[in-house]
């Protein structure tokens, strides 16, 4: 049995010891934060995107470092799952990547916005985290893909189309697989498919993306040679 001194002496020595223990815990940690977030990376622009982030509360729907709301996806990791590409397309006008279906926002930001917001999670998205989240299953950008998609298919294919679509069991699932597209469709007929889906089937799932005239040739080329 302790005396009521004993006691209170334990008291103190352990609570003083771990306090200790804490607080150098607490500074260790402190001391690691500038080399794992790569803080000499954070660009004028990468603050900026910060500050639309915050300003917009992205935070009410999104999660990026495990905090804010669960409604929408979690974007610690978004740039490596996207891309820069995708990621301008898909804040320029979200409704268009999934028509009908999502609710991510409309706000009409400019080129540079959107610009300083990518930066922003391209920061966020290159912090030593401990392995958290986990690294995305898709990885739309570029060399990154898998499969036969990287193989011969150009560059827009792989930012945007393979969001929703497969060649080689490789991609998404959104939208058909394309692996015999060109025989079923001609080059004229794919122009017009991508350059305005809905003039050619009122009311189809595939958006009207702001390809560019020299995008849309190649996409159409590669398409056409998958019979
Ligand atoms: C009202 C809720 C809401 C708000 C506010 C919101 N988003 Fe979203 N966002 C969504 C939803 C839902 C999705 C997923 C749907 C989709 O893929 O279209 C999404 C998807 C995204 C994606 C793509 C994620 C991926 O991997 O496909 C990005 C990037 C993104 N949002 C950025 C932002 C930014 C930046 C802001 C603030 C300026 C913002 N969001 C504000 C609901 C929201
Ligand atoms: C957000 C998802 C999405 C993206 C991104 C997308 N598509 Fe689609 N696509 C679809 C859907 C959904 C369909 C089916 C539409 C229908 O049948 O009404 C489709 C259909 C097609 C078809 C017709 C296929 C068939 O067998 O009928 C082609 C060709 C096509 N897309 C090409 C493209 C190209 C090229 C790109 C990139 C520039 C692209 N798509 C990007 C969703 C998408």
């Amino acid at each position: 049995m302790l005396s009521k001194k004993q006691a209170r002496m334990l008291f103190i020595v352990s609570t003083g010891l771990f306090a200790i223990v804490f607080l150098a815990l607490t500074y260790d940690s402190m001391q690691q934060i500038p080399a794992r977030t790569n803080a000499h990376n954070l660009s004028a622009s990468a603050i900026r995107g910060h500050e639309i982030w915050n300003d917009n509360n992205c935070m009410g729907c999104h999660t990026v470092l495990g905090e804010g709301a669960y409604y929408a996806p979690e974007l610690t990791r978004v740039y490596e799952r996207r891309g820069e590409k995708w990621m301008k397309m898909f804040l320029k006008n979200p409704e268009a990547m999934y028509p009908g279906q999502r609710k991510m926002v409309q706000y009409n930001f400019t080129d540079g916005q959107i610009d300083d917001l990518i930066s922003f999670f391209k920061w966020i998205g290159e912090m030593d985290l401990n392995g958290f989240p986990a690294k995305p299953t898709i990885k739309m950008s570029s060399a990154q893909n898998n499969g036969a998609v990287s193989a011969n298919s150009p560059q827009v294919f792989k930012d945007v189309c393979v969001a929703c679509h497969s060649v080689n069991g490789s991609g998404g699932n959104v939208g058909p697989a394309l692996d015999h597209v060109g025989s079923k469709f001609d080059a004229a007929y794919l122009n017009k498919w991508i350059s305005d889906p809905q003039a050619v089937k009122p009311g189809t799932a595939m958006p009207q993306l702001n390809v560019s005239d020299a995008d849309r040739a190649l996409v159409v080329e590669f398409l056409s040679g998958l019979k």
